[in-house]
């Protein structure tokens, strides 16, 4: 059965950083989360990106498909919603729960063998994803071939202020290896640009997001909500003792050339 939410805890998933978000049920975000909040990242990104309707975008590592259907109902796209772990059947349901059918198609992908026409997406978008598959020197020129010349390629990862060469004193007691493949907004935007293949446009932290991630780790662990509350509950001191100085969203857009 559904479990329903207490009203103190829907009014803290609506947050006024993110209106579009804010519309959804906080009983569905709750539900199918993966990690911080998918909306209000996707929401963050949505407005760096230039849209028309009928667009076809990628949602590579969509999860459960919270943000393909944010953008097909906002901005009237045609989403891809993409991912490896979570079932395109499971997925569907969602998309058709939403009325979204006729323009959020899930398909089952991983990010190195896709199965798309090359020059396909007018956009690829990719939230809280793109740090499991992307660090490695060659995976964007294998991405790029998906995409048009013109096309706008975006992305929000777990992040940091600047590149770690070791642990700081006040992370040790939380650090979990996978911080190893987060990275600073400077060390995306060389990472993209030095193949000559983007425009780099945007690449920074996400305004406030260490707080939005700490408010939403706190909503979830008070909701019991998630597919691992113990790394939720992990976040929380994590988040609280870093304070901003090191951890948040890296936001990166970019157009091929
Ligand atoms: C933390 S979840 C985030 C999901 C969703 N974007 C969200 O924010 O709710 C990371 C997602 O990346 C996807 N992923 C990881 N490695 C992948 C790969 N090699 N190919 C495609 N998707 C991948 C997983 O399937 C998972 O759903």
């Amino acid at each position: 059965m559904r479990a329903v939410i207490e009203q103190h805890i829907a009014d803290r998933v609506r947050v006024d950083a993110f209106p579009r978000s804010a519309k959804y049920d906080p009983q569905w975000q709750l539900d199918n989360m993966m990690g911080p909040n998918a909306l209000w990242l996707a929401e963050s990104l949505s407005g760096l990106l230039r849209w028309e309707p009928g667009m076809r975008v990628l949602d590579l590592g969509c999860g459960r498909a919270m943000t393909s259907v944010f953008l097909a109902r906002e901005f009237g796209l045609r989403v891809w919603a993409a991912d490896l772990w979570v079932p395109p059947t499971e997925n569907w349901e969602r998309v058709r729960e939403a009325g979204l059918a006729d323009s959020v198609y899930p398909v089952h992908v991983e990010a190195h063998d896709m199965p798309f026409p090359h020059g396909f997406f007018d956009a690829i978008v990719s939230l809280d994803s793109y740090h499991y598959f992307g660090t490695d020197d060659l995976y964007l020129e294998y991405l790029l071939r998906f995409l048009r010349p013109g096309g706008q390629l975006g992305i929000v990862v777990p992040g940091l202020t600047e590149e770690l060469s070791e642990v700081p004193e006040w992370l040790e007691p939380h650090f979990e290896p996978e911080f190893w493949s987060f990275h600073s907004p400077e060390w995306w935007r060389r990472h993209w640009s030095r193949w000559g293949t983007v425009d780099v446009h945007v690449a920074d932290m996400l305004p406030d997001g260490w707080r939005h991630w700490l408010h939403w780790a706190e909503v979830c662990v008070e909701a019991q909500a998630g597919p691992r509350p113990d790394l939720t509950e992990r976040e929380v001191p994590l988040l609280r003792a870093d304070a901003g100085r090191t951890l948040g969203f890296a936001r990166v857009v970019a157009t091929k050339r």
